[in-house]
């Protein structure tokens, strides 16, 4: 087609709490749109991989301590450091299944009671998702999967209150899937 942003690869957002089971469902859907012959990649925040991401994963695994604003502005940060090779990415037709994205970042950090508008603030000027698909399961049944694994956020209710997070963030835009 003659239509530039035919040629465009999708952004694909999957959200939801802790073990709600986003990375079996973002690499089943990876193998399935790889099936149709598109070309796509798996993406997660946080990356841990960047000197950001380190000290992110330092925080989360209680290695270190941050003020809840100085996290909330390193985990957008960490998606602000990969929003040019995102958007080179999409251009060339790839497209991008991402684990988590900025409403992870508004939905934990308000979840702990920061300002909704302040979170918000720092995501403004990412790439906006094509699509964003919201796995719902009840913060019980999540805890139940073979348990946490330990990190900073996973108790029960800690998630309880994301998940109201959440529900306030949801529009009718977003794919719910309900588990
Ligand atoms: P992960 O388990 O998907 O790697 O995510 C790590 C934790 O970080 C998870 O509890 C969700 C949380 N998180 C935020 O608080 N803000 C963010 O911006 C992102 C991407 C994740």
């Amino acid at each position: 087609s003659n239509n530039k942003s035919d040629s465009r690869g999708a952004l694909i957002v999957l959200e939801g709490l802790d073990r709600c089971g986003k990375t079996s469902q973002c690499s089943r859907l990876l193998s399935y749109l790889e099936e149709l012959g598109h070309s796509v990649e798996s993406w997660r925040f946080p990356d841990r991989n960047t000197g950001v991401g380190q000290m992110i994963s330092s925080y989360l695994t209680q290695k270190s301590q941050l003020d809840d604003h100085a996290i909330h502005l390193l985990f957008s940060a960490n998606r602000w450091e990969k929003r040019s090779l995102m958007e080179s990415k999409l251009r060339s037709n790839t497209t991008l299944i991402v684990d988590r994205y900025s409403f992870s970042g508004v939905a934990f950090s308000s979840a702990k009671g920061l300002d909704l508008d302040w979170c918000k603030a720092p995501e403004a000027g990412l790439l906006a998702p094509d699509l964003v698909v919201y796995l719902d399961i009840s913060p019980e049944k999540a805890a139940e999967r073979g348990g946490y694994g330990g990190e900073r956020y996973e108790q029960l209710e800690f998630q309880k209150k994301v998940a109201l997070s959440y529900q306030m963030l949801c529009d009718d835009t977003w794919k719910v899937m309900i588990f």
